[in-house]
């Protein structure tokens, strides 16, 4: 522009710089002129281009005309003007194009925000659905564990039927045969005793039929001889009434039959009342009883119903226990039932053992089985009884005798009350009881039948131990019924209600069998009764919870607990052991020096 204006240094005496356009002659381009302007350097080429130079020229005249003229400052001060405002329009067009930018940037910042924000949306659906899934998996689990529980359960059931059918068939086979042959072995005495017994009758009767003629006749003639002395003193009228053999005959006749009205209106009332006393109430000793009585029967004709068409089941079903024990059990059932239909005498049974291991729970389910009614007195409630404790135990057996489907007595804690009768201090009343008891078991009954449990059978009386026929000793469980036991009472309690969703328990996700397993180990020492305590105590701590989940770490906690209460037990039962040894041994030694004269003072040394 400086060269256009004169302002610049000119190089050429045109004032044209070197190498511009403008400073070409328009007809004669230079020999370096082919290089400037893009023509090809063979300079002959070059006809067809044309190039109008004039406009050149009148913008270099125009250019001079400028540089002389007065305003060519102010044309100048205007191109700087003209130059800044484009470089201000430009900076303009820089700031717009960088608030675009920083436009775009906050766009795209929102959109990586959306983004991220569906991404998460997207992610905790996944979750969802995930866990819903994991859910459904774990109820699957728990009811494929019902189910293969169940169907274990039938099969156990199923081949325990069959080895009872298959035991009971060769019992009963046997039990035919000897029943058989029994009863015709009864037969054929009865037979003969009645055909001896009719002969001698027959040869006896014409005997008897004369003496007793002979014997009427001096009856009749002694009676007649006083009346006839009577007579004498009564007056004729009496004589002749009495001479007149029909009318005494009707008199003594008419008197007879009163007499007899009267005696055994008196008896009848008294048997019959005794009859209904004895067949409509409960004795006050009978704490349990399956048999019906009829108000009861009118109060709950569902109930009555359903007890009178029930089908027995096992006896054993759900009590655990040894292998050995539970088939000698069995046998005990299957031959109880026989009996039964029999008409046979019953056995009596002692179960003795420790307390919680399933005696009480047994003896029902075997009442149960068998068909029978079952009573269940507890010997406890035999002392306070007092003296009335001798009717209350007649009335037990009177009321026992007149079961229809035969009674299974069940005594429960029977040592409470069947002591040695000599050297354990009991009452008079508790003695004549006992005695009462004794006289009412003498003989074998095919009414009732007697099953004692107790835990120290060895305090028994002897007469007692007398009347056994059968006894079995129930053992705290070992390592495998303890899980047995561990797993019935977690299903029952827990798992079954977890899985039925009845109320609010609910189980955390482990291995239920594994985890039953470790407790069956922990649980050493404890008994049924215990074992089914503890599930009982996780139902409570789950139901206590807040979430209403059982958990392993809380069954364990209960498994201590009840662990701990368990050794505590044993240790006071050690305890109350050592000290009834005591005593025994101090009244063994006092009666030994008693019986010996010596007693302990005469041995000290004189002083
Ligand atoms: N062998 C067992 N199998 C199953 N449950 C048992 C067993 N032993 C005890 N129990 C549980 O303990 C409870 C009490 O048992 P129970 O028969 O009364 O004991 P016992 O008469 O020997 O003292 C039963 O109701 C049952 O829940
Ligand atoms: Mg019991």
């Amino acid at each position: 522009m400086s060269w256009l204006f004169g302002t610049g240094k000119p190089t050429t005496p045109g004032g044209v710089p070197p190498g511009s356009f403008g400073g070409m002659p328009p007809d004669k381009p230079g020999a370096d002129g082919a290089n400037q302007i893009g023509q090809p350097p063979s300079g002959g080429k070059m006809e067809k281009y044309s190039f109008d130079s004039t406009a050149l020229e009148r913008a270099a005249k125009a250019a001079k005309e400028l540089e002389k003229s007065a305003h060519a400052k102010d044309a100048l001060q205007l191109s700087k003007m003209q130059e800044e405002t484009k470089q201000i329009e430009q900076q303009r067009k820089m700031k717009e194009s960088e608030a675009y930018k920083e436009q775009l940037r906050i766009e795209f910042a929102r959109t990586s925000e959306e983004e991220k924000r569906k991404t998460m949306a997207e992610q905790s659906k996944y979750h969802k659905s995930k866990a819903e899934y994991e859910d459904r998996l774990a109820r699957q689990r728990y009811s494929d564990q019902l189910a293969q529980q169940a169907r274990q359960e039938e099969e156990m059931r199923a081949k325990n039927e069959a080895s009872i059918a298959k035991q009971e068939q060769m019992k009963k086979s046997t039990m035919d045969y000897e029943y058989d042959l029994r009863r015709k072995n009864d037969m054929a005495r009865v037979e003969a005793e009645i055909k001896g017994k009719a002969k001698a009758d027959r040869q006896n009767h014409d005997l008897i039929k004369e003496q007793l003629r002979i014997k009427g006749q001096e009856h009749r003639q002694t009676v007649l001889e006083s009346i006839k002395t009577a007579g004498s003193v009564l007056g004729a009228g009496f004589q002749a009434f009495i001479s007149d053999w029909d009318k005494v005959t009707a008199m003594a006749a008419g008197l007879t039959m009163v007499a007899a009205g009267v005696y055994s209106a008196k008896y009848g009332i008294g048997v019959s009342a005794r009859f209904i006393e004895a067949r409509l109430g409960k004795p006050s000793l009978v704490r349990e009883t399956s048999r019906l009585t009829v108000t009861e029967a009118l109060r709950h004709p569902i109930k009555t119903a359903k007890r009178v068409y029930a089908k027995p089941d096992d006896a054993l079903k759900g009590i655990i226990l040894k292998p050995e024990l539970e088939e000698r059990l069995r046998d005990i059932a299957i031959a109880t039932k026989h009996t039964k239909q029999n008409k046979g005498f019953y056995r009596n049974l002692l179960m003795h053992g420790p307390p919680g291991t399933g005696k009480t729970m047994f003896a029902k389910s075997l009442a149960k089985h068998s068909g029978m009614d079952y009573a269940i007195m507890t010997g406890g409630d035999v002392a306070p009884m007092g003296k009335d404790g001798v009717t209350a135990m007649h009335k037990t057996f009177d009321w026992a005798s007149t079961s229809k489907r035969g009674l299974l007595l069940f005594v429960d804690e029977a040592d409470a009350f069947l002591r040695k009768r000599k050297k354990e201090h009991i009452s008079e009343d508790l003695r004549a009881t006992l005695n009462a008891f004794l006289y009412r078991t003498g003989e074998q009954s095919t009414k009732f039948m007697l099953v004692l449990a107790s835990n120290q059978p060895e305090q028994f009386d002897w007469a007692i131990n007398d009347r056994l026929d059968e006894m079995v000793e129930f053992m705290s469980p070992t390592l495998d019924e303890r899980e047995r036991l561990v797993r019935r009472y977690f299903d029952l309690y827990c798992l079954v209600p977890a899985t039925e969703k009845r109320g609010r328990l609910r189980l955390d996700e482990f291995d239920y069998g594994k985890k039953c397993l470790e407790i069956a180990k922990m649980t050493e020492g404890l008994s049924g009764r215990e074992i089914s305590k503890l599930a009982v105590a996780w139902q409570a701590s789950a139901y206590a919870s807040e979430t209403g989940v059982l958990t392993e770490a809380m069954m364990e906690e209960c498994v201590m607990n009840s662990v701990r209460q368990h050794a505590k037990k044993v240790v006071w039962h050690e305890e109350s052991a050592a000290t009834e040894m005591r005593e025994i041994g101090a009244t063994y030694s006092s009666e030994k020096d008693a019986s010996t004269g010596v007693s302990s003072v005469k041995k000290d040394p004189p002083s």
